[in-house]
């Protein structure tokens, strides 16, 4: 196959305005469209803005929108297009523009600090964990997230209400909260915190619908709605209806 020129529509602005530029590049055999980025800055615009580090889907870093679907830019391959198709590129769509295709993501840190971190169990040092691998394989999964946030962009519940923004921690880190929650040696607990009800209290596990977008843009193919935050929703319906928590809850209100 040989090589062929492609039409491109890349956003270009900052975050007083900008909009869609025509660019006419030249695609090679097994190109991604990061790739085509390279060349675009190359030939044609050395000042477009892009964000990326590793050019292998490990790093996280070059997520944007293309034809307006959340893609990691070095994993698309160009040959998933039509060489006469129109390709547009535009940053992700949640999240602010600092300039071109690069965004804002801070609200997602801003979120992973929300989440209260794994708690040890008293009594155990560093080195003295030991865990069955069948205790960890459900939440095992959870660890390959390369926090690209094409989940978060791509969820209808931040990404049309911006409003939503405040309470709504998003897939990725409700699926935190899950990873925890599984996790077989996580003390919380006993320290009176319950992952279960600050799911669905603080970090809006509600507002989730389970419509599996989130799911179906993850570079990593990780099951974010039925692994971990369908199984998360029974658990914290379970714990709400328990009548043995019920029971406690209302003596507990009495004694006050
Ligand atoms: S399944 Fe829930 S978290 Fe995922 S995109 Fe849908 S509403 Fe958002
Ligand atoms: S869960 Fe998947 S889509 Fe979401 S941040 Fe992690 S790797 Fe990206
Ligand atoms: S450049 Fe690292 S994931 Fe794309």
């Amino acid at each position: 196959m040989s090589a062929y020129e492609a039409h491109f529509r890349v956003w270009r602005g900052d975050q007083d305005g900008g909009g869609l530029k025509d660019f006419h590049v030249e695609v090679n055999d097994g190109e991604v469209v990061l790739d085509i980025v390279h060349r675009l800055q190359a030939t044609q615009a050395p000042d477009l803005a892009v964000r990326w580090n590793c050019k292998a889907g490990k790093c996280g870093s070059c997520s944007a929108e293309v034809n307006g679907r959340p893609r990691l830019l070095c994993m698309t391959r160009m040959s998933v297009f039509e060489r006469s198709e129109t390709i547009t590129i535009t940053p992700l769509r949640a999240f602010p523009v600092v300039r071109d295709l690069v965004t804002d993501v801070s609200f997602n840190y801003t979120k992973a600090r929300e989440v209260p971190s794994f708690v040890p169990p008293e009594g155990l040092g560093p080195g003295e964990y030991r865990m069955w691998q069948e205790d960890v394989g459900r939440s095992q999964e959870f660890r390959k997230c390369i926090e690209c946030f094409l989940c978060q962009d791509t969820c209808h519940v931040v990404r049309d209400f911006e409003e939503n923004k405040e309470s709504f921690a998003g897939p990725r880190f409700l699926m935190r909260v899950a990873e925890l929650d599984m996790h077989p040696l996580d003390a919380a607990a006993e320290t009176g915190l319950d992952r279960k009800s600050t799911a669905q209290e603080e970090h809006g596990l509600g507002y989730c619908n389970i419509t599996k977008c989130c799911t179906e843009v993850c570079p990593e193919q990780i099951k974010i709605t039925d692994n971990a935050l369908i199984p998360l929703k029974e658990r914290a319906a379970d714990r709400k209806y328990d009548p043995l928590v019920w029971l406690g809850n209302k003596i507990r209100r009495r004694g006050q």
